[in-house]
């Protein structure tokens, strides 16, 4: 039997922990309500989505598509850093540390970057790309801007740089999504064991484009310490376009191939090809948000007509939208040299096929735009 004193003490302790918890739920109801941007903190497991694509495929554009909503947290190639402090080591062995980097990351814990970053991880303004992400460019995690302005990275970029690294952790535990897009992870298996992971909610977006496209954009961007990395282990130091384009190509095709055989990645994985974006981007748009779990938002219509028909004007041409996206696609048609298209076409064969890319077989064939070289029927299932 409990004698009277002790049960007493026990339901005032219980009534008190209950006060304490409803007490802390209204306080932060009410700050996430006064001083907040306009999302809900999360109630449930937030959703965690990586978008996985390689170099010049249109991926930053599809991050803007996430980072365009206020209930997402989005990171901009989260790896870079890594890239950048280990320019002598081949891309298989970055994977592991920028696998752990995403992990943490997706759990809004930011520690690992007060080792990898320059400045030992004080103020976002180490990371790169801070600006891309919409979350630090609003208030309360930056006073420069009120809940009524609209996302301006470029003033983000001159405003914002000294938030610590430790309120964008908490900023980033009060959004319902995590995105990050990363265009360095070559190998899907490496990942398997995040969706083990009980914290996290994981689901794989794989953005791939036609390889002649990448290539010919490839071209008029300086992409060598990357390139270096890339061919790191491939046993011959001579960077040339076509060899690049074997081994992303190889990757995209094995990515797939994990995410097809992979139990774990059943309904959590999803392809899309840039053309297809490009050509509709509404519908594809909704397909994506559907796949985050992401209701679109009233707005949806008008704002993807708006990025979709003009020219943001921005140096570092991380945002820069196309005047009109349908006509992005054929680009590399009358450009580019035959004989590279022919060695692309050689080497990227089997994601070509798988895609839905179709081969031109002469010259005339790739400048007749007429002739559509994309697989409109195309899809994986
Ligand atoms: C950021 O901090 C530096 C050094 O503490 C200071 O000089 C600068 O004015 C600050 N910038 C902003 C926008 O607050
Ligand atoms: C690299 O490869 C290109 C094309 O195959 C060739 O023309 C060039 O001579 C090679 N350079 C070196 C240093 O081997
Ligand atoms: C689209 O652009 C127009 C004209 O610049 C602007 O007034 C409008 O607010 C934009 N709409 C969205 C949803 O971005
Ligand atoms: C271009 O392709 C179309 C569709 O296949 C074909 O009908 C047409 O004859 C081609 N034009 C030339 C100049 O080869």
């Amino acid at each position: 039997m409990m004698s009277s004193t002790p049960k007493y003490f026990f339901l005032f302790c219980v009534s008190l922990c209950i006060f304490l918890f409803s007490l802390s739920k209204f306080l932060h109801y009410k700050t996430s309500f006064s001083t907040h941007s306009p999302h809900s903190a999360p109630k449930n497991k937030p959703v965690h989505l990586l978008v996985l694509s390689s170099w010049r495929s249109g991926s930053s554009f599809l991050g803007q598509i996430f980072n365009h909503r206020n209930d997402v947290f989005y990171i901009f190639e989260p790896g870079h850093p890594f890239w950048f402090s280990f320019q002598n080591e081949g891309s298989e062995l970055l994977h592991f540390p920028l696998r752990d980097l995403l992990q943490s990351l997706f759990t809004c814990d930011v520690s690992p970057l007060h080792q990898y970053l320059p400045g030992g991880g004080k103020r976002v303004s180490e990371l790169l790309f801070y600006a891309e992400t919409r979350a630090l460019c609003t208030p309360p995690t930056c006073s420069a801007f009120k809940l009524t302005d609209g996302y301006d990275h470029l003033k983000c970029k001159r405003s914002c740089m000294n938030t610590s690294l430790d309120q964008m952790g908490e900023t980033c535990k009060t959004y319902s999504h995590v995105v990050m897009k990363t265009i360095r992870i070559l190998d899907l298996s490496i990942l398997l064991p995040l969706f083990r992971d009980p914290a996290l909610d994981l689901r794989i977006l794989h953005l791939v484009r036609d390889p002649r496209a990448i290539a010919f954009s490839r071209q008029y961007f300086y992409l060598l310490m990357d390139d270096k990395i890339l061919l790191k282990n491939e046993g011959n130091t001579n960077i040339t376009i076509s060899r690049v384009m074997k081994k992303i190509c190889k990757a995209q095709v094995d990515i797939n191939r994990v995410a097809k055989a992979a139990e774990v990645l059943q309904g959590r994985y999803m392809a899309i090809r840039h053309e297809d974006l490009s050509n509709e981007p509404l519908k594809n748009i909704k397909k994506m948000y559907n796949f985050a779990g992401l209701h679109p938002t009233k707005d949806l219509e008008q704002w993807v007509y708006n990025v979709t028909h003009k020219e943001v004007a921005d140096k570092n041409g991380i945002m820069t939208f196309s005047r009109d996206s349908s006509k992005v696609p054929y680009k590399w048609r009358t450009p580019m040299d035959f004989h590279l298209v022919e060695q692309i076409q050689q080497n990227c064969k089997e994601a070509m096929d798988l895609f839905g890319y179709k081969p031109a077989k002469s010259q005339i064939e790739q400048k007749n735009l007429t002739l559509d070289l994309v697989n409109k029927e195309w899809s994986l299932e």
